[in-house]
């Protein structure tokens, strides 16, 4: 069942690793990919264990083709833990720090390595998952020479009740779930409105057997390969998105309900780097830092607390940071961001929307947030007793852009 379970997680896990658009468009799809990978490293460990408590059964064959098998068999192992480890290792060490949800519900920590092993750790994992599925090759090789040529019925000694047919049945639904899962992806991707073109603007569809034909051959109607080369065609005409400079006198605000009433309070102090396409909304690159002592509520006693380790504990960590990860338009000059707020010495998951007005390189910028403090621990002593846990944030800002 192991075998069987981790075989059919791995085809899937390679289809979707291959497939998921490369930066950050595919923020759902990285989620499901980590959630799924890190079951495979635990799969893996409790197969380990117990192989190594239970004796196999002997070898049908010695000599080379038997030192083959077994080889591969061992090497199959260090692709099923090296795979999710290196995967493991490279989103520990982005520089973007996105924090791991399994399934959307389990918290995974980050591996403490240095930032410098992340280039490396990435080729090994893409280096890995192609070994991976060489190793497998060899693997499927073995089972059809034993079950057609040789005829010894091998393939019973991995079937479940000793069924020949349905470890055949599972070996076809492994190869399945490969080929559907990446065509299925792909074709929802590019329907979506694409894959995130790299500069010269081509749409890329990266691993094996994956191009726009099967995208759009797993969606029978037009649809998706016309919305892909539309979407091609614009970021073709876009170029690199402009720079935006915020104008002095915005407003970056929070309120929050205490005890029925609601405490109103904001910023002085923040800054950001904005580069932003309304029409490409796509290749947007967001960053807000806001100054945690620059917070104001209009009372000092408050201020004060505020500061405190309880709240903010702005000593510690005296600035905030949001950077967006992927921005999409929702609607007419309507948009929504999601991206990693670094609060309080905690990196989470964070969407903000906002609405553009004006024209050309003159903008004005309006929009606003939920946060969950107590995700950041924010709020932690009995002065917090009656605080509701989300906290809204609103903004308003003028911007002028200029062309990279
Ligand atoms: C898709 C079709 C597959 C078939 C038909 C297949 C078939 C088999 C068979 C017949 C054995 C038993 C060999 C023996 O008793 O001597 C075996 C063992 C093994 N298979 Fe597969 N397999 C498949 C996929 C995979 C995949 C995807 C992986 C992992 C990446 C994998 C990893 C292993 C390992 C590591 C063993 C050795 C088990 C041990 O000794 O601990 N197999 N497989
Ligand atoms: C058995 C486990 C795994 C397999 C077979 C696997 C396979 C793959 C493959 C085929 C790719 C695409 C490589 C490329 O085209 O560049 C990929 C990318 C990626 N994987 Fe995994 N993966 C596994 C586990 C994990 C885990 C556990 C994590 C994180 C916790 C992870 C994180 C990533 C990330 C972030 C990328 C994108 C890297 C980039 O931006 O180029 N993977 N994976």
């Amino acid at each position: 069942m192991l075998h069987w379970a981790i075989a059919l997680a791995l085809a899937f896990q390679l289809a979707l690793g291959f497939a998921m658009p490369k930066g950050a468009s595919g923020f759902a799809l990285y989620q499901l990919h980590k959630s799924v990978g890190i079951t495979i490293l635990v799969l893996t460990l409790v197969r380990l264990g117990w192989r190594l408590t239970h004796r196999p059964p002997p070898a049908v064959e010695g000599g080379f083709q038997g030192f083959l098998a077994k080889s591969v068999h061992v090497l199959l192992y260090v692709f099923m833990i090296g795979a999710p480890l290196t995967g493991w290792a490279l989103v520990s060490t982005d520089r973007i720090q996105v924090p791991t949800m399994l399934f959307g519900a389990i918290p995974w920590p980050h591996l403490p390595l240095p930032a410098g092993v992340n280039e490396p750790m990435e080729e090994a994992h893409e280096l890995l998952a192609w070994i991976g599925i060489a190793l497998v090759l060899l693997h499927v090789a073995g089972a059809l020479r034993h079950q057609f040529l040789i005829r010894d019925g091998l393939l019973r000694r991995i079937a479940p009740g000793g069924s020949a047919g349905l470890a055949g049945l599972l070996a076809v639904l492994v190869i399945a779930v490969y080929f559907g899962t990446g065509m299925k992806i792909a074709g929802d991707v590019v329907a979506a409105g694409g894959y995130e073109a790299p500069g010269d603007g081509r749409v890329e569809l990266a691993g094996p057997s994956l191009d726009i034909d099967a995208a759009s051959a797993a969606n029978p109607s037009d649809a998706p390969s016309v919305a892909a080369s539309e979407s091609a065609a614009a970021e073709e005409e876009a170029g690199p998105p402009p720079v935006w400079t915020i104008q002095p006198g915005g407003r970056l605000g929070f309120a929050v309900d205490n005890a029925g009433s609601a405490l109103r309070g904001s910023f002085s102090d923040w800054s950001g780097t904005i580069r932003f396409d309304p029409k490409n909304p796509e290749s947007a690159d967001l960053r807000i830092e806001v100054r945690l002592a620059s917070a104001t509520l209009g009372d000092a006693t408050q201020d004060g607390m505020l500061q405190g380790p309880e709240f903010f504990g702005a000593a510690a960590n005296p600035t905030a940071t949001w950077r967006s990860i992927s921005v999409t338009a929702t609607g007419p000059n309507r948009y929504r961001a999601r991206g990693t707020l670094s609060l309080k010495g905690a990196s989470r998951p964070q969407t903000v929307t906002f609405t553009l007005t004006g024209e050309g390189l003159r903008r004005r910028v309006e929009g606003n947030a939920s946060i969950d403090r107590s995700a950041f621990g924010i709020g932690t002593g009995e002065a917090a007793g009656g605080l509701a846990s989300s906290v809204s944030l609103d903004f308003a800002f003028d911007a002028v852009g200029r062309a990279p």
